[in-house]
């Protein structure tokens, strides 16, 4: 793998362009599996092949950031086999890929709750970011144990904290003050979520962050992502004319 290079291969970024934000609702392991007769379970390693695929396609393609979601507060529902197989996966995958990515220069950065995470699994998140906290070649962004809903209302709880404290003029609280608070603090917010599996809702991933984000969902599952997955949703992402509310150039021009 060669992320911090990135750059450039046939119909790769154009030198110079500033390097996109893509996250990626990686949806479809159960079925993957499912349809060859298999456990939904055994879908999941498969799935983290994909992400090994999708990490090391992302910087050839422009990507400077990189936000998956693999594991949701709401996931917690699903049976206790599947749930430590992905608890169990997420462990073998920092402790098999960890030297790598520091050597690549890739930044680690787990968004979610920590609480109620078993020691193990914390320790685990914890030692992936202090390894990886001095890189920035290229930035990946692991959504675990993560809910929209829940990291507003921490970032909320905090605001209030501070204000009770006589820390924060609740007069004084914008956009830029509420989103420092997030998970996602300091982070660009996303230019392109993905989602696979055909499916086309968020399922409670980055409400306030892709409020102008494009939207692309691909008819694949999770584990047959791979890099020509990801060119194909970069290029119908550069077809769309991005506008924040405001108008086109055209428009402007039109208007006299
Ligand atoms: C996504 O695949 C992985 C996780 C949510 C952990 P799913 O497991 O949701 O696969 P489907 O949607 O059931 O096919
Ligand atoms: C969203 O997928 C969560 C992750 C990909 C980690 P789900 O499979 O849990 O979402 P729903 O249940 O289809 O909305
Ligand atoms: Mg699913």
């Amino acid at each position: 793998m060669a992320v911090a290079k990135s750059q450039s291969q046939e119909g790769g970024p154009t030198p110079g362009a500033p390097r996109l934000h893509v996250a990626i609702v990686m949806d479809g392991n159960g079925r993957w599996a499912k349809r060859r007769g298999l456990p939904r379970t055994l879908g999941h390693p498969r799935g983290v092949e994909a992400i090994r695929r999708t990490v090391e396609a992302a910087p050839t393609l422009g990507v400077g950031w990189l936000t998956l979601y693999a594991f949701s507060t709401e996931n917690w529902g699903r049976p206790p086999g599947e749930v430590s197989e992905v608890m169990r996966l997420l462990k073998a995958y920092v402790n098999s890929d960890l030297d790598n990515l520091v050597r690549e220069g890739v930044r680690v950065r787990i968004l979610g709750r920590r609480e109620g995470l078993a020691p193990d699994i914390a320790e685990i998140v914890e030692r992936a970011e202090a390894r990886t906290a001095h890189n920035d070649g290229f930035h990946l962004q692991v959504a675990f144990n993560y809910g929209a809903r829940a990291d507003i209302v921490q970032a909320a709880r905090q605001l209030m904290e501070a204000a009770r404290e006589g820390r924060l003029d609740p007069e004084a609280l914008d956009d830029k003050a509420f989103e420092a608070r997030l998970s996602t603090g300091g982070l660009p917010p996303p230019d392109l979520v993905i989602r696979t599996s055909g499916e086309q809702r968020l399922s409670n991933f980055l409400l306030w962050e892709s409020a102008y984000a494009e939207f692309v969902f691909q008819d694949v599952l999770w584990p047959d992502y791979g890099l020509e997955h990801l060119k194909a949703a970069i290029a119908e992402f550069t077809k769309r004319e991005r506008r924040y509310g405001g108008t086109v150039a055209d428009d402007v021009l039109a208007a006299g």
